[in-house]
């Protein structure tokens, strides 16, 4: 029993939990806070932050459930990718191609948030180029009722427990300058900026076989 007083537990993702990861993706989707109204279309941003990841990877992907044994609903997720340079490949040839068919390009005064993401798989993913030294990457997200109980630390250790199995030497992420909350966790965890943007910061982490960074306190 966590601190929120009920069960949660982390478990693999299953394909059936595709949906939920789509739902928790737009419910934290506003630098963390709730995206719902910003959206007519409440599948645009799963389908470039969250579906793929699962789809591609379920090895690498958990959920967290709430309720006793984990069997009431999902609330919240780490996805991965070990080889971020063979998901942007991936993405290219697979999974997008569908979605530019579905979304085709708005018109260029189109500056809702829809058009911003349609835009964004027109464009497709590019590896950024410190991939060589952090090639996986992720994404992390909990509705609000499981964040700060020390669901996103877990579920981060399993994620990372996993890419080091997998000797894979390093990971890096991305999270928009005004998630503070997010920045702050993953500077917890021991991730350094990697590279500054407008919208916000790459952060990494190396994963050498030696001691569990992201368990430091
Ligand atoms: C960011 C997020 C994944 C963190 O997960 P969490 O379960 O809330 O964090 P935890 O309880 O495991 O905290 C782990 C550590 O980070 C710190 N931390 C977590 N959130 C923090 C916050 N908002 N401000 C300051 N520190 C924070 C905790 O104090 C804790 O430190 P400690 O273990 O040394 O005591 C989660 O809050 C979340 O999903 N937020 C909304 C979606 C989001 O922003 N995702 C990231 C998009 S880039």
């Amino acid at each position: 029993m966590g601190a929120t007083g009920r069960e949660m537990h982390i478990r693999p993702y299953e394909p059936a939990d595709l949906d939920d990861l789509y739902r928790i993706c737009l419910l934290t989707g506003d630098e963390g806070a709730d995206a719902s109204d910003q959206f007519d279309d409440p599948n645009l941003l799963g389908h470039f932050w969250a579906a793929p990841y699962a789809v591609h990877e379920p090895d690498l992907a958990w959920v967290l459930a709430d309720g006793p044994g984990g069997g009431g609903g999902v609330v919240g997720y780490v996805l991965g990718t070990r080889d971020s340079v063979a998901f942007a490949g991936w993405m290219d040839s697979q999974w997008l191609p569908a979605l530019r068919r579905q979304y085709p390009l708005p018109p260029a005064g189109d500056r809702s948030r829809d058009a911003a993401m349609i835009r964004m798989i027109h464009r497709g993913y590019t590896a950024p180029q410190f991939a060589d030294d952090y090639p996986a990457h992720l994404h992390i997200d909990l509705l609000p009722a499981a964040q700060r109980h020390g669901h996103g630390r877990e579920l981060m250790t399993t994620l990372l427990e996993r890419l080091r199995t997998l000797r894979v030497p390093g990971v890096h992420l991305g999270v928009g300058r005004g998630n503070t909350g997010a920045i702050a966790f993953y500077q917890r965890l021991g991730f350094q900026l990697l590279h500054e943007h407008p919208w916000g910061l790459e952060l990494g982490l190396r994963l050498g076989p030696a001691g569990p960074t992201e368990q430091a306190r």
